[in-house]
Formats: C-alpha cells, structure tokens, sequence
C-alpha cells in the first residue's frame, strides 16, 4: 500500500520525505486555508519535494470551470493530480481531464455506487472518507471493503482506492488488510504508526548495557 501525506504544511512533507515514508500528497482547501499560504505556490514546492502525485482541489462547481481549474493546476508540475468532486459535474470534470491525460482524484466519496461512478469517469484515484462516515455512526471501513470488491470484479476498472479522512493507526492498517492502493494520513498518524512503547522500553535497556560494556563503535 502506498502511503501519501495528508497536509499542506511544507516542513512536515519535507521531514517525512527525507524518511522515504510518502508516495504522494494529498490536499484540500481546508488544508491550504490552515498552512496560511498562497495554493499555488504551496503545490509547486510540495511538487519538487515529492515525485509521486500531489492532489491539488479545484474549487468551482462547473464542469467547465472546474476543467479550466484543473487545467491552470496540471501547468504547475508534471505530478499533480487534479481533485474533483463526486458530483454530476465533478464527473464530466474528471471524464475530460482524464481524456487528457491528466490524473483525476474524485473526492468526498461516501458510497460504493459513487466509487463505480468515478472508475467509469475515468478517475485515477477514487477518494472514500472513512473518518467522516465514522463521526456519523457508519463503519467507514465497510466502504473501503465493499469499493475494493466491487473494482476487483472488473479487471478494466483501474482507478485507486485512495483512504482518506483517516483519524488514528486502526485505520491504516484496516485500508492494507483490505487492499487499498493508497492511505492518505495526517503526519501525526504517520508518526503514530512508528510509535510503540516495547520498541522504546527495548532500545533503553539496549542503551544502558551498552554503557556498561564501556565500549565504543569506532
Ligand atoms: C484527503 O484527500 C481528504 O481531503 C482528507 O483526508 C479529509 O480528511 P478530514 O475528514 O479529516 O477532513
């Protein structure tokens, strides 16, 4: 499974970048208003430090705004992937650009029959929020299950199951126990995943012995 960061803060790309612990970036405007800077130039610095996709959001509600959008966002770097909503328009959006070449996000996903819509749109990623279904009393994770066996039983579909709105570790692991192409975390959870406490209690009593050893690696 992939992993991609789910921020717009351009410190914490990069330090996670440097671990080889991201495959790809994924943004919204919510992410962009909370970093305090300008969205175009943020997508272009987070395009050079990362290789892979960097999901930029247009923000129109027309499919021929948003295409025009989508297009001005493709010109910033090779790597961005054009984010679309699951909507009407956010369809024709994705159908058009991907036509193009571009690589299409479709996101707030809540339904499998919506993920079915996006793969047949021609969507490079499919964007299902498992988070916010929990916060509704839903089992987000069911969705991913149910997308990954709905795309598996057309070997044409070839659109990404992309887990987003993803709250804490269980939810990471759930999204690769089921197969999901790609886990879009906040860089907290990313660093929650590292964290256990054997692994320091361990590294502490490999420490203190080898003080006692009184020896040196030279
Ligand atoms: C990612 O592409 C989504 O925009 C993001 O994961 C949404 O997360 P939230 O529900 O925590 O806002």
């Amino acid at each position: 499974m992939k992993f991609f960061a789910d921020t717009a803060d351009v410190k914490e790309i990069r330090e996670l970048a440097s671990a080889g612990l991201i495959d790809g970036v994924t943004t919204n405007p919510t992410l962009i208003m909370r970093s305090g800077r300008g969205f175009i130039e943020s997508i272009a610095e987070i395009c050079k430090i990362v290789d892979g996709p960097v999901s930029a959001e247009v923000t129109a509600l027309a499919a021929d705004e948003m295409i025009e959008q989508g297009r001005r966002l493709l010109q910033i770097a090779k790597n961005v992937a054009v984010k679309v909503p699951l909507t009407l328009d956010g369809l024709k959006a994705c159908r058009a650009l991907s036509q193009g070449g571009a690589m299409v996000n479709v996101t707030l996903c809540f339904s499998p029959a919506q993920a079915l819509l996006a793969a047949k749109a021609g969507a490079r990623f499919i964007s299902p929020f498992v988070g916010r279904l929990d916060d509704v009393s839903q089992v987000g994770m069911d969705l991913i299950r149910s997308i990954r066996t709905i795309y598996d039983n057309y070997s044409a579909i070839t659109t990404e199951i992309l887990v987003a709105s993803v709250r804490h570790p269980l939810h990471v692991v759930e999204a690769a126990e089921i197969g999901a192409d790609v886990c879009t975390c906040p860089p907290d959870i990313l660093r929650k995943l590292l964290q256990h406490p054997l692994t320091d209690i361990g590294l502490e009593a490999f420490l203190a012995d080898w003080k006692k050893s009184g020896q040196k690696i030279v």
